[in-house]
């Protein structure tokens, strides 16, 4: 058994067992590429600081690269004995160029190497997130564009309350997708602080810039304490909170896909290739993929708190439990951009079944609040006017009308206030154009949230 880089002060080789209970490679094998443009931006930083020559800079470099490309063509193979990732690159350089490949490691400990890995590694995954939520938020533009006079029930309590345009409803989410994206580029401004030279804790013993390293890996700013820079592990948990948050949005989406495609609601209808059917039951056609990202979601909460348990009550500074952060964090940030992609391919071949959105609009009372507003206009106090209506609202049900139907005479005989005005005030179209104020349902007002977002999205 060839022996580890840091075997010199044992007895005895590492157990089988233990070996295999504390590998993480299957994890962190991901993060080759920023392990690998780490120590070059370090080696870099050593042949500045004098502590390595010009030439076994160079050498080393071109070591790693060869490692990078072994990595890219899946060439590398892996040995049982190689830890994590890290010391399987450093394994094969040292294989590759000979004992030089040991300087690598000057002045570096995996502890602050790791920190700076995942810090590359979600940085990158951030952006690509941040930018496939504006696509997805496009899609729902777009639906929303095409369906701006489509009327449908607005809910509360899954109640039909009032008319709105599903154009506004869409664009409900589209804020939540904008919060959401504001979230993770406020969580970046904290994953972009490098930690190298922080060493396994106390600090470098090299003369290191660590300003330069920054520079090299494009990085503002560099963290101001080595023990806090190798146990931090709170912008992975800003992450996961922000991921849960779009896990959410997604599932509440999901909630409403599922539902609105039941034959009952029928709002909707799923395209087919993102439905699956029955063993069984030849007639079914199942919403599978809302049903999944709504499942998925409790996977990512669950991710956030399993985080933040790891971090519970750890000592300063890094102690191995943080080798647990990465399948959590990893997990949730693949769950979320793959419940982001999926979503945006379905609700960008959605259709919606307009004539069972308009039946939705009778018989459920929806113009009951209009009736209450018209006879504030007539000087009643709104209590007073709620309370006629609801009058009418019990009196209209009983008799099997509909508000939008009653004659100026029958609701003379709740209130002499009415007058023929009240009619052109008991159509939907009215009532939503009446909520004409900044964030209303009024077309005119999604027509210019609508052209805001198409410009903040182009
Ligand atoms: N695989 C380890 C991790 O992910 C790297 C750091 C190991 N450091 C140590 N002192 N054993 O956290």
């Amino acid at each position: 058994q060839p022996s580890k880089a840091w075997a010199g002060r044992f007895r005895e080789p590492t157990d089988r067992l233990v070996e295999a209970f504390s590998r993480s490679i299957a994890v962190d094998k991901r993060l080759y590429p920023q392990d690998i443009r780490g120590s070059i931006a370090h080696c870099q930083t050593l042949a500045k600081a004098g502590v390595l020559s010009r030439r076994d800079q160079a050498a080393i470099v071109r070591g790693l690269q060869l490692v990078q490309h072994e990595l890219e063509r899946e060439r590398f193979k892996f040995l049982p004995e190689d830890e994590d990732i890290h010391m399987a690159i450093e394994r094969r350089l040292t294989e590759l160029i000979g004992p030089l490949g040991g300087k690598l490691h000057t002045g570096r400990s995996r502890n602050d190497q790791v920190a700076l890995d995942v810090r590359l590694y979600v940085r990158e995954q951030l952006t690509v997130l941040i930018e496939r939520l504006t696509e997805f938020q496009r899609v729902l533009v777009a639906q929303a564009t095409k369906h701006l006079d489509v009327p449908m029930p607005g809910y509360t309590h899954l109640q039909r309350a009032q008319p709105v345009l599903l154009a506004h409803h869409l664009l409900a989410y589209v804020e939540m997708f904008l919060r959401d994206q504001a979230r993770l580029a406020d969580a970046r401004t904290r994953v972009n602080v490098m930690p190298l030279g922080s060493g396994a804790l106390a600090g470098s013993n090299y003369p290191v810039d660590r300003l330069y390293t920054a520079t090299l890996l494009d990085f503002p700013a560099v963290t101001q304490n080595s023990l806090d820079a190798v146990s931090d592990r709170d912008f992975m948990i800003e992450v996961a909170a922000a991921l849960a948050v779009i896990m959410m949005h997604l599932s509440r989406m999901s909630e409403e896909l599922i539902l609105w495609a039941t034959q009952e609601f029928h709002f909707v209808d799923l395209p087919d290739g993102f439905c699956t059917g029955s063993s069984m039951m030849p007639q079914k056609k199942n919403p599978d993929v809302p049903e999944l990202v709504r499942g998925k979601t409790g996977r990512v909460y669950g991710h956030l708190i399993g985080l933040m348990t790891t971090l519970k009550a750890l000592p300063l500074s890094y102690n191995r439990d943080l080798q647990e952060d990465k399948p959590a964090l990893f997990d949730a940030l693949d769950t979320t951009q793959d419940c982001v992609e999926v979503m945006t391919e379905l609700m960008r071949r959605l259709k919606v079944d307009r004539a069972a959105l308009t039946r939705a609009l009778t018989g459920g009372g929806m113009l009951a609040t209009e009736l209450a507003d018209y006879l504030v206009t007539r000087g009643v106090p709104f209590r007073e006017a709620h309370a006629i209506t609801g009058k009418i609202v019990r009196w209209a049900l009983d008799a099997g009308r509909e508000l939008s139907d009653l004659t100026v005479k029958e609701l003379g005989v709740f209130s002499p206030r009415f007058e023929k005005s009240v009619l052109q005030r008991l159509t939907v179209q009215g009532a939503i154009d009446r909520k004409s104020q900044i964030g209303g349902t009024a077309r005119a007002q999604v027509v210019r949230r609508l052209k805001e977002l198409t410009k903040l999205l182009a």
